[in-house]
């Protein structure tokens, strides 16, 4: 009897340690999280400004139907706006692509830019897709380059409408219904925190398409990213 007790003691003894942990594990994530902000490399406005200055400079050239034209212009004026970034843009490599399906909806991109707390991609579809956005962790700026995108909230008994040039901001945690026409091309910003955003972008691939060639891919280009900006010191 008198040796059963140390027994007890010690293992009520590990939650103190356990709860403080816990209290400074989330301490540590608030802390990190109200600062997520200061990892930011890019801003919504240089990169809406590049979108607007790509749209315009293909229209002059009547070529701003031609999604292959606008982001062609796009991408050479992103690494002007940000020469210090080393984005990637050689969309013409079909290797650099991948089918990305979530949320019920599928459609290609190409990863511009990928670190722990933004990505910057070209997101879209030739034929045109519908589904859930996804609720995530990161605000998402979805630039319209070409075709058009709706989207909706339950609750809303229409749709909101962007055009070329327009930019749909799904602030963090929100959640809709969007749909996309044929040739609908976008530039999609997301900033906050990437990691907990891609099982959301992955499951589609293990739990219905089966689709394991383009897992590999999108993890092989993600990580590729990711791994990339951590050693140049970009979270
Ligand atoms: C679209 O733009 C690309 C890139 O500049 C060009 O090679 C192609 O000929 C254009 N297509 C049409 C139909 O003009």
């Amino acid at each position: 009897m008198a040796k059963a007790k140390p027994a007890q003691q010690s293992s009520f003894g590990k939650w103190p340690i356990i709860g403080a942990v816990l209290i400074a594990l989330y301490a540590l994530c608030s802390f990190l999280d109200s600062n997520v902000h200061k990892f930011y490399a890019m801003t919504p406005e240089a990169l809406n400004n590049a979108v607007q200055t790509s749209l315009s400079a293909s229209r002059a050239a009547g070529q701003d139907k031609n999604a292959t034209y606008v982001v062609d212009t796009l991408l050479s004026n992103l690494v002007k706006t940000y020469p210090e970034l080393d984005l990637q843009t050689d969309f013409r490599n079909p290797r650099e692509w991948v089918f990305n399906n979530a949320g019920g909806a599928m459609g290609s991109m190409y990863i511009i830019h990928a670190s722990i707390t933004e990505y910057l991609i070209i997101f879209g579809s030739a034929v045109g897709t519908e589904g859930h956005t996804g609720r995530h962790t990161a605000d998402d700026y979805f630039h319209i380059l070409t075709g058009q995108q709706r989207c909706y909230a339950a609750g809303d008994l229409a749709p909101l409408i962007y055009n070329p040039g327009d930019v749909n901001l799904m602030p963090r945690g929100v959640v809709r219904q969007y749909w996309m026409d044929g040739e609908t091309w976008a530039l999609e910003y997301a900033a906050g925190w990437i990691p907990p955003m891609l099982p959301f972008g992955l499951a589609d691939m293990l739990s219905s398409t089966l689709d394991y060639i383009s897992f590999y891919h999108t993890c092989r280009i993600t990580a590729r990213e990711m791994v990339k900006n951590l050693l140049r010191g970009k979270i």
